[in-house]
C-alpha cells in the first residue's frame, strides 16, 4: 500500500539552509513529507539529481499592456511554457494604470487575459497617476482582492511619478499594508542627458548607457529610500545594476529602514559593451539599467553574498526584434531613445545563475534557492511557495548540476525572437519541473493545460509592516 501519491526518491534535497539526501511525498497539490524509504504510487527517480522548491520570478512582464489596448507579444501562454522549460513555476507579473485613467477597468483585463496561465502568478500593480481616486479607494481595493504590492517608475515617458505623487503612493501603502516596489532613475537627468546625446549626433544603442550612467540610478535610488524612510513604508529596489546602488541600499538597511534589494542575471553577465555589437545587434541587451561593467558585475556578487541583495528575477520583458512593436519598429538606424528597453529572461534566469553563481563558486545551493525561490515567496507573502516543506505546495525542479548546455532561442520556448544569452555555455539545468504535483516538464518538453495556473491572491504577512520609526513620532500618512 502506497503512502503518497508521488515520491522524489533519492535526491538531494535543497533549503535555503541545507542539503541532504530524502525523498519527498506528494498528496495531491502538496508536499506532505520529506524523509527516509518513502514509498509512492507514482516513483520520480532524481538520484544524481538536486530537488529545489520551483522559482518563483518576482519581476515579469507578461501580456503588459500598452495605452492603445495592445499588449506585449509574450502571452501568458508563452511564459508559462518558457517558465516551466526553465525551472520557474510562478511568477508576480505587472498590471499597468495609464495616466487620465482609473485602475479597474485594465485590471480586469488583466486578470482575464491571466487566465489562460498554467504558471501560478500575482500582480503588482502599477501606478502612474495618484489621483484622490486611486489613492482613497482602488488602492485599497487592489490590496483587498489581494494585489499586495505596488510598483512605482521614478523614469520613464509617460510611467514615472514625481517625489509628490510617489509619497502619496507610500503613504496610501502604509495605509493599506502593501509593498512598494521601485524603478530607480532620475528622469529629468536621463532626459537632459538624452537631449545632449542626440544633439551630439551620438544615436547608437551604446549610447543608451550613455544617457543613464551609475549616478543617475544611485540618486534616484538614495531618494526612492529617503522618501519611503520619512512615510515608514517598506519599499523593494527593482534591478540593482552596481555595487554603488546596493551601498546606498546597505546603508540604509544598516539604519534598519526597510527596504530590500533585486538585481537580475543581465546584470551578473553582460556588460554595456555588449550594446556596441555591430548592426543593429547591440538592441537586444538594452534594458534599464543599463548593463555596467565586469567590476560592477564583481561589485554584485559581493552585494549578493553579503545579503544587501537578497531576490534575483528575470525582469522579462516582452519585446521581440521584429514586427510591429518589435525593438526594430523605428528601423534599423533608429536612435536609442526610440528602441523599446527590456530583455527576456524568464527561461533562462535559473540556468544562468546556477551556473554563474553555483558553478563559478559565488554562492551554495542553498543560496541559489534563497535567492531564486524562497525569498521573493517570503518578501511578497507567498507563504505556500518558493520552499520544501510539509504544507506547501508541490512546486519542484529537478535539477541536473553536471548537464552542459549551450542555450539556444527555441530553449527559452517563449514568443520573443531571440534571447541575449545565445550560444552561452551553462552547466546546470533543470530536467523536472512539477506545478502543484503535476509534472509540467520533462526534458525540455512542457506539458500543461492552459487555464491550469491559479492567482495567488496575497493577505496580510508581518514581513512589510512598518518598520516604526518615524521622525518626531508623526503618522503623516493618517493626514495626507
Ligand atoms: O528595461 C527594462 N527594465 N524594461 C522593463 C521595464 C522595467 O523598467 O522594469
Ligand atoms: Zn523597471
Ligand atoms: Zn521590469
Amino acid at each position: 500500500m502506497s503512502e503518497f501519491d508521488t515520491v522524489i526518491k533519492g535526491g538531494i534535497v535543497v533549503t535555503p539552509r541545507d542539503q541532504f539526501r530524502a525523498d519527498i511525498g506528494i498528496m495531491g497539490e502538496s508536499i506532505v513529507a520529506i524523509g527516509a524509504d518513502l514509498t509512492g504510487a507514482r516513483t520520480i527517480d532524481a538520484s544524481g539529481l538536486l530537488v529545489m522548491p520551483g522559482g518563483v520570478d518576482s519581476h515579469c512582464h507578461i501580456e503588459q499592456l500598452r495605452p492603445d489596448g495592445t499588449a506585449d507579444e509574450e502571452s501568458f501562454i508563452s511564459a508559462s511554457m518558457s517558465a516551466f522549460a526553465g525551472g520557474t513555476t510562478s511568477v508576480i507579473t505587472f498590471a499597468s494604470q495609464f495616466k487620465g485613467r482609473p485602475i479597474g477597468p485594465s485590471l480586469i483585463e488583466y486578470q482575464a487575459r491571466a487566465a489562460s496561465s498554467m504558471l501560478d502568478y500575482s500582480f503588482h500593480q502599477i501606478i502612474t497617476d495618484p489621483t484622490d481616486d486611486v489613492i482613497a479607494t482602488e488602492i485599497p481595493a487592489l490590496v483587498a482582492a489581494g494585489i499586495r504590492s505596488l510598483k512605482v517608475f521614478l523614469t520613464y515617458d509617460p510611467l514615472h511619478v514625481d517625489d509628490r505623487g510617489f509619497l502619496r503612493i507610500l503613504a496610501a501603502a502604509r495605509r493599506a499594508g502593501a509593498l512598494v516596489t521601485v524603478h530607480c532613475e532620475n528622469y529629468a537627468a536621463i532626459g537632459w542627458m538624452t537631449e545632449a546625446l542626440l544633439a551630439a549626433g551620438h544615436v547608437a544603442p551604446k549610447y543608451h548607457a550613455w544617457s543613464r550612467p551609475v549616478v543617475v540610478e544611485r540618486e534616484a535610488t538614495y531618494r526612492a529610500i529617503a522618501l519611503a524612510e520619512l512615510v515608514d513604508q517598506p519599499i523593494q529596489i527593482f534591478h540593482v545594476s552596481c555595487s554603488e546602488v546596493a551601498e546606498e541600499i546597505a546603508r540604509a538597511q544598516a539604519r534598519g529602514v526597510k527596504v530590500w534589494a533585486e538585481t537580475c542575471p543581465q546584470y551578473l553577465t553582460l556588460t554595456e559593451n555588449d550594446m556596441d555589437r555591430p548592426g543593429f545587434d547591440g538592441a537586444k541587451f538594452m534594458c534599464s539599467p543599463a548593463p555596467r561593467d565586469a567590476h560592477a558585475a564583481a561589485g554584485l556578487w559581493a552585494q549578493i553574498k553579503s545579503g544587501t541583495i537578497g531576490v534575483i528575477s528575470s525582469d522579462h520583458s516582452g519585446y521581440r526584434i521584429e514586427g510591429p512593436r518589435g525593438k526594430r519598429s523605428a528601423g534599423s538606424d533608429a536612435n536609442f531613445r526610440d528602441i523599446p528597453n527590456g530583455l527576456p529572461g524568464l527561461g533562462a534566469r535559473l540556468a544562468l545563475l546556477f551556473s554563474e553563481g553555483v558553478g563559478g563558486g559565488r554562492i551554495s545551493a542553498s543560496e541559489f534557492v534563497a535567492l531564486t525561490a524562497f525569498n521573493p515567496a517570503e518578501l511578497f507573502g507567498l507563504a505556500h511557495k518558493g520552499r520544501l516543506a510539509p504544507g506547501a505546495d508541490a512546486d519542484i525542479v529537478l535539477w541536473d548540476p553536471a548537464k552542459q548546455v549551450t542555450l539556444r532561442n527555441e530553449m527559452m520556448q517563449h514568443a520573443i525572437d531571440y534571447t541575449p544569452y545565445e550560444g552561452k555555455i551553462v552547466t546546470g539545468f533543470p530536467v523536472l519541473t512539477m506545478r502543484r504535483g503535476e509534472v509540467v516538464m520533462r526534458d525540455g518538453v512542457v506539458q500543461a493545460k492552459p487555464g491550469t495556473g491559479r492567482f495567488m491572491a496575497r493577505g496580510p504577512y508581518d514581513y512589510i509592516k512598518p518598520a516604526g520609526h518615524l521622525a518626531h513620532g508623526f503618522d503623516a500618512s493618517l493626514h495626507a
